[in-house]
């Protein structure tokens, strides 16, 4: 449904997007990960025609973005990062706008109107002004203006950036809803947001592609260093150099101390299996033992190490 093939993107001596490749087949709900100009509403703008690549091509259901622009716009929906909406309209009218924007016979235009209101459950605050209504409202009146056309493929750009923790989760709950049926991709630099909603992620960082696969495939990239954190009372150098000696250990760090606990970090390789060789370390040496934590592999870890670990270690 989407094909991406080397875009590259520059403002001026700044490069947005770098040679990014990837594509997206029908019915996939891709999430678009990474930090805060990374290159994710550059990528997005250019797939839905805002703006042009300065090299390479993107189709959308076989249209090329540059020269079959009308086309790509009529199978898109769009949800720009901070939405624009009229805010001094009521929601009825401002679909009933859109419609007429984007071309729909007036004969079809209330039965799409009322379709996109029961979608995005709206039927409750149709009698108020855009204005006036919670940001997550809000943000549900924007997805109903990205569904009024009855796109193929949905662009949603950081959908619940603002909103609070139950507003999220309303909001994903639609935006799986709509995921069933149509192509989606969506872009975030929230990690939970991914495994939330989407079966496949792609990371960007610093305008590249860093990683592509579906959160379960990244998250088993992590497991080769899996964090174990232990809190023992001992021997400060027995601890650490009996931890260091175990099987499954690749290193130990000190933490800091306290009330005569030493704090440990280790990387393992198996936080599990570790775990266990530790309590029976501790319990041969008679060390007490009050923390034992394996931090298992974690989507978060493989994003800091492509993202930041990387970002400093240059
Ligand atoms: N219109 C623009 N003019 C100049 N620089 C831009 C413009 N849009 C984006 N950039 C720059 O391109 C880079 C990527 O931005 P953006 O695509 O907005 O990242 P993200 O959406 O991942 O936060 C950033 O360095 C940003 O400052
Ligand atoms: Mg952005």
């Amino acid at each position: 449904m989407i094909e991406v093939c080397n875009i590259t993107k520059r403002f001026g001596p700044t490069v947005a997007v770098r040679n990014v490749n990837f594509s997206v087949p029908k019915g996939e709900v891709l999430g678009l990960l990474g930090p805060n100009g990374a290159g994710k509403t550059t990528t997005m703008r250019i797939l839905t025609c805002y703006m042009p690549a300065d090299e390479g091509t993107a189709t959308v259901a076989g249209y090329d973005v540059h020269t079959d622009s009308l086309e790509v716009r009529k199978r898109i929906g769009y949800l720009p990062e901070n939405a624009p909406l009229y805010k001094e309209m009521f929601p009825l009218a401002y679909l009933d706008f859109l419609s007429r924007v984007r071309g729909i016979p007036t004969s079809q235009r209330k039965a799409r109107v009322e379709r996109v209101v029961e979608t995005c459950g709206l039927t409750g605050v149709l009698h108020k002004r855009i204005g006036e209504m919670s940001k997550g409202y809000q943000q549900r009146v924007g997805l109903a203006q990205t569904l009024i056309h009855e796109p193929e493929v949905l662009i949603l750009d950081e959908p619940t950036t603002g909103l609070d923790p139950n507003q999220i989760k309303e909001i994903r709950t639609i935006i799986r809803e709509i995921g069933r049926e149509k192509t989606v991709i969506l872009s975030t630099h929230i990690l939970p947001e991914v495994q939330a909603t989407c079966n496949r992620v792609i990371i960007m960082r610093n305008a590249e592609l860093v990683a592509d696969g579906s959160p379960q495939e990244l998250s088993r990239r992590a497991t080769g260093t899996a964090l174990l954190v232990v809190e023992a009372r001992g021997p400060a150098d027995e601890i650490r150099q009996g931890l260091a000696a175990l099987d499954g250990v690749k290193s130990v760090t000190v933490a800091g101390a306290e009330d005569s606990f030493s704090r440990l970090e280790l990387a393992v390789t198996d936080g599990k299996a570790v775990a266990e060789r530790v309590f029976a370390a501790a319990v041969r040496a008679g060390w007490t033992l009050r923390e034992l934590k394996a931090e298992s592999a974690s989507l978060e870890q493989v994003f800091y190490e492509l993202t930041i670990g990387e970002k400093e270690e240059q």
